[in-house]
């Protein structure tokens, strides 16, 4: 020890708090939003509706849902000065910190909206994050292009209009193939929250002090955007090109089990599931589904993905582990599929998971008891000691 504060991970890892959101079960490989199966709301609800039930508690009468519908609808646009925002980065700049970037500028737009301990400004923050992350994703891609930026189109639905911002261009009509809306629509879903993350943490850590929301999303963006957390996604694709052959699997495989080496089998493993994680199934079956109508079944990449997570769940190193597939396993081959370049994985991400950050940053916030979050360490470094003058060093 050199004097440096070093922390037990361990004590870090089990910080935690208490909400009424989501509830996992990871040795069941269960994942409840508001108390809904996770399978049910993917199977028969839409991104809009769950979005209202992780914020608000319930699920929607068909007009709460409307009402909902067209408070966010009416904040999709962005302000016209923030458009200058996206034109100080870089056009080779990665949409995640793009995103990151102009999510922050939002913190210096909205006067009427500061006050993150005000219910109805919350309210209003709420409504305009899930409104404007979408332009922001999708406008993080034009710019990537040098493409025009498209406008939001408040007739469609959410999934079916962020696809419009992202392809639609002015030289020819563009229409969004609904089967693949559905598809982004329950991807968004399966995305949308998962209790205290490392993201929704750093949102609700970051907000407790009462900061402002749009710099707290951004500080989740931040963190989300790491390879371990929500940018797997990405790096799934580039390890499923690089093994590139059914054949060469047991290969990875064993790099991955090999602990002198720092490879790990992306989109596998979970601090909390012990199982399979519930998304990752709904997610292979979303896959089947985009992969149908495009008639792209015979697809490499997810005959690699399907023979991998094969091989693996019988191996006995990842039975050992407990390490199954998680959400980030095929979500990459359904983007991929959808047109969707790798460097807007996880940017979809972060879109969906804006909601749960929203959700759960208005539950600490609304919380009579609540107090600023000041996480403990355990000191490990060295004890008191003396002033040592610099000619006596050495
Ligand atoms: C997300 O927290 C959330 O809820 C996150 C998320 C969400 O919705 O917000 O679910 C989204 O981030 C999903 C995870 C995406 N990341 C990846 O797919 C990257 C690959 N996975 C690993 O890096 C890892 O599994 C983590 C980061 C996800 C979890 O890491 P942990 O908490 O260290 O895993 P663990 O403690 O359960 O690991 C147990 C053992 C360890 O070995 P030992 O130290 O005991 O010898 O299994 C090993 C790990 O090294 N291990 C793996 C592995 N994942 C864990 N070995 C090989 N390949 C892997 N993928």
């Amino acid at each position: 020890q050199h004097g440096y504060l070093t922390y037990d991970p361990g004590f870090m890892a089990t910080a935690s708090c208490s909400s009424q959101i989501t509830y996992i079960d990871g040795d069941e490989g269960l994942l409840y939003y508001r108390g809904y199966p996770i399978e049910q709301l993917a199977e028969h609800a839409d991104f809009v509706e769950v979005s209202y039930l992780l914020i608000f508690g319930e699920l929607p009468t068909p007009e709460q849902k409307q009402a909902f519908e067209h408070g966010v609808r009416r904040h999709t646009m962005l302000h016209d000065q923030v458009n200058n925002v996206f034109r100080g980065f870089r056009r080779d700049a990665h949409p995640m910190a793009v995103m990151v970037g102009v999510t922050g500028a939002l913190s210096a737009f909205y006067h009427d909206a500061m006050d993150a301990f005000d219910v109805h400004s919350r309210e209003i923050s709420a409504y305009r994050l899930m409104a404007k992350v979408p332009t922001i994703a999708a406008t993080s891609y034009k710019y990537n292009m040098g493409q025009p930026f498209a406008y939001p189109q408040n007739h469609l639905g959410y999934a079916e209009n962020f696809l419009y911002m992202m392809f639609s261009t002015p030289c020819e009509p563009y229409v969004v193939n609904p089967v693949l809306a559905r598809a982004l629509d329950k991807i968004l879903i399966l995305h949308a929250d998962h209790e205290q993350n490392a993201s929704t943490s750093t949102v609700r850590l970051a907000g407790s002090s009462g900061a402002n929301p749009f710099a707290c999303v951004a500080a989740g963006m931040a963190s989300l955007w790491g390879p371990l957390h929500g940018g797997a996604n990405e790096a799934v694709l580039k390890m499923l090109e690089e093994i590139g052959d059914v054949s060469r699997i047991p290969e990875f495989v064993e790099r991955a089990k090999d602990r002198t080496n720092p490879f790990r089998l992306m989109g596998f493993g979970h601090r909390i599931y012990k199982n399979m994680d519930p998304r990752a199934a709904v997610m292979r079956q979303a896959c089947h589904e985009v992969l149908d109508e495009l008639n792209l079944n015979d697809d490499p990449l997810f005959k690699i993905a399907i023979e991998l997570e094969k091989i693996a769940l019988q191996d006995e190193y990842f039975i050992a582990k407990k390490l199954y597939p998680n959400v980030d396993f095929y979500s990459g081959i359904v983007f991929r599929a959808l047109g969707i370049p790798t460097t807007m994985f996880t940017a979809i991400f972060a879109m969906a998971r804006t909601v749960g950050w929203v959700a759960q940053w208005n539950e600490m916030l609304s919380d009579k008891g609540h107090r600023i979050g000041r996480p403990r360490q355990q000191y490990t470094g060295v004890a008191r000691r003396d002033y040592v003058p610099i000619d006596k060093r050495g």
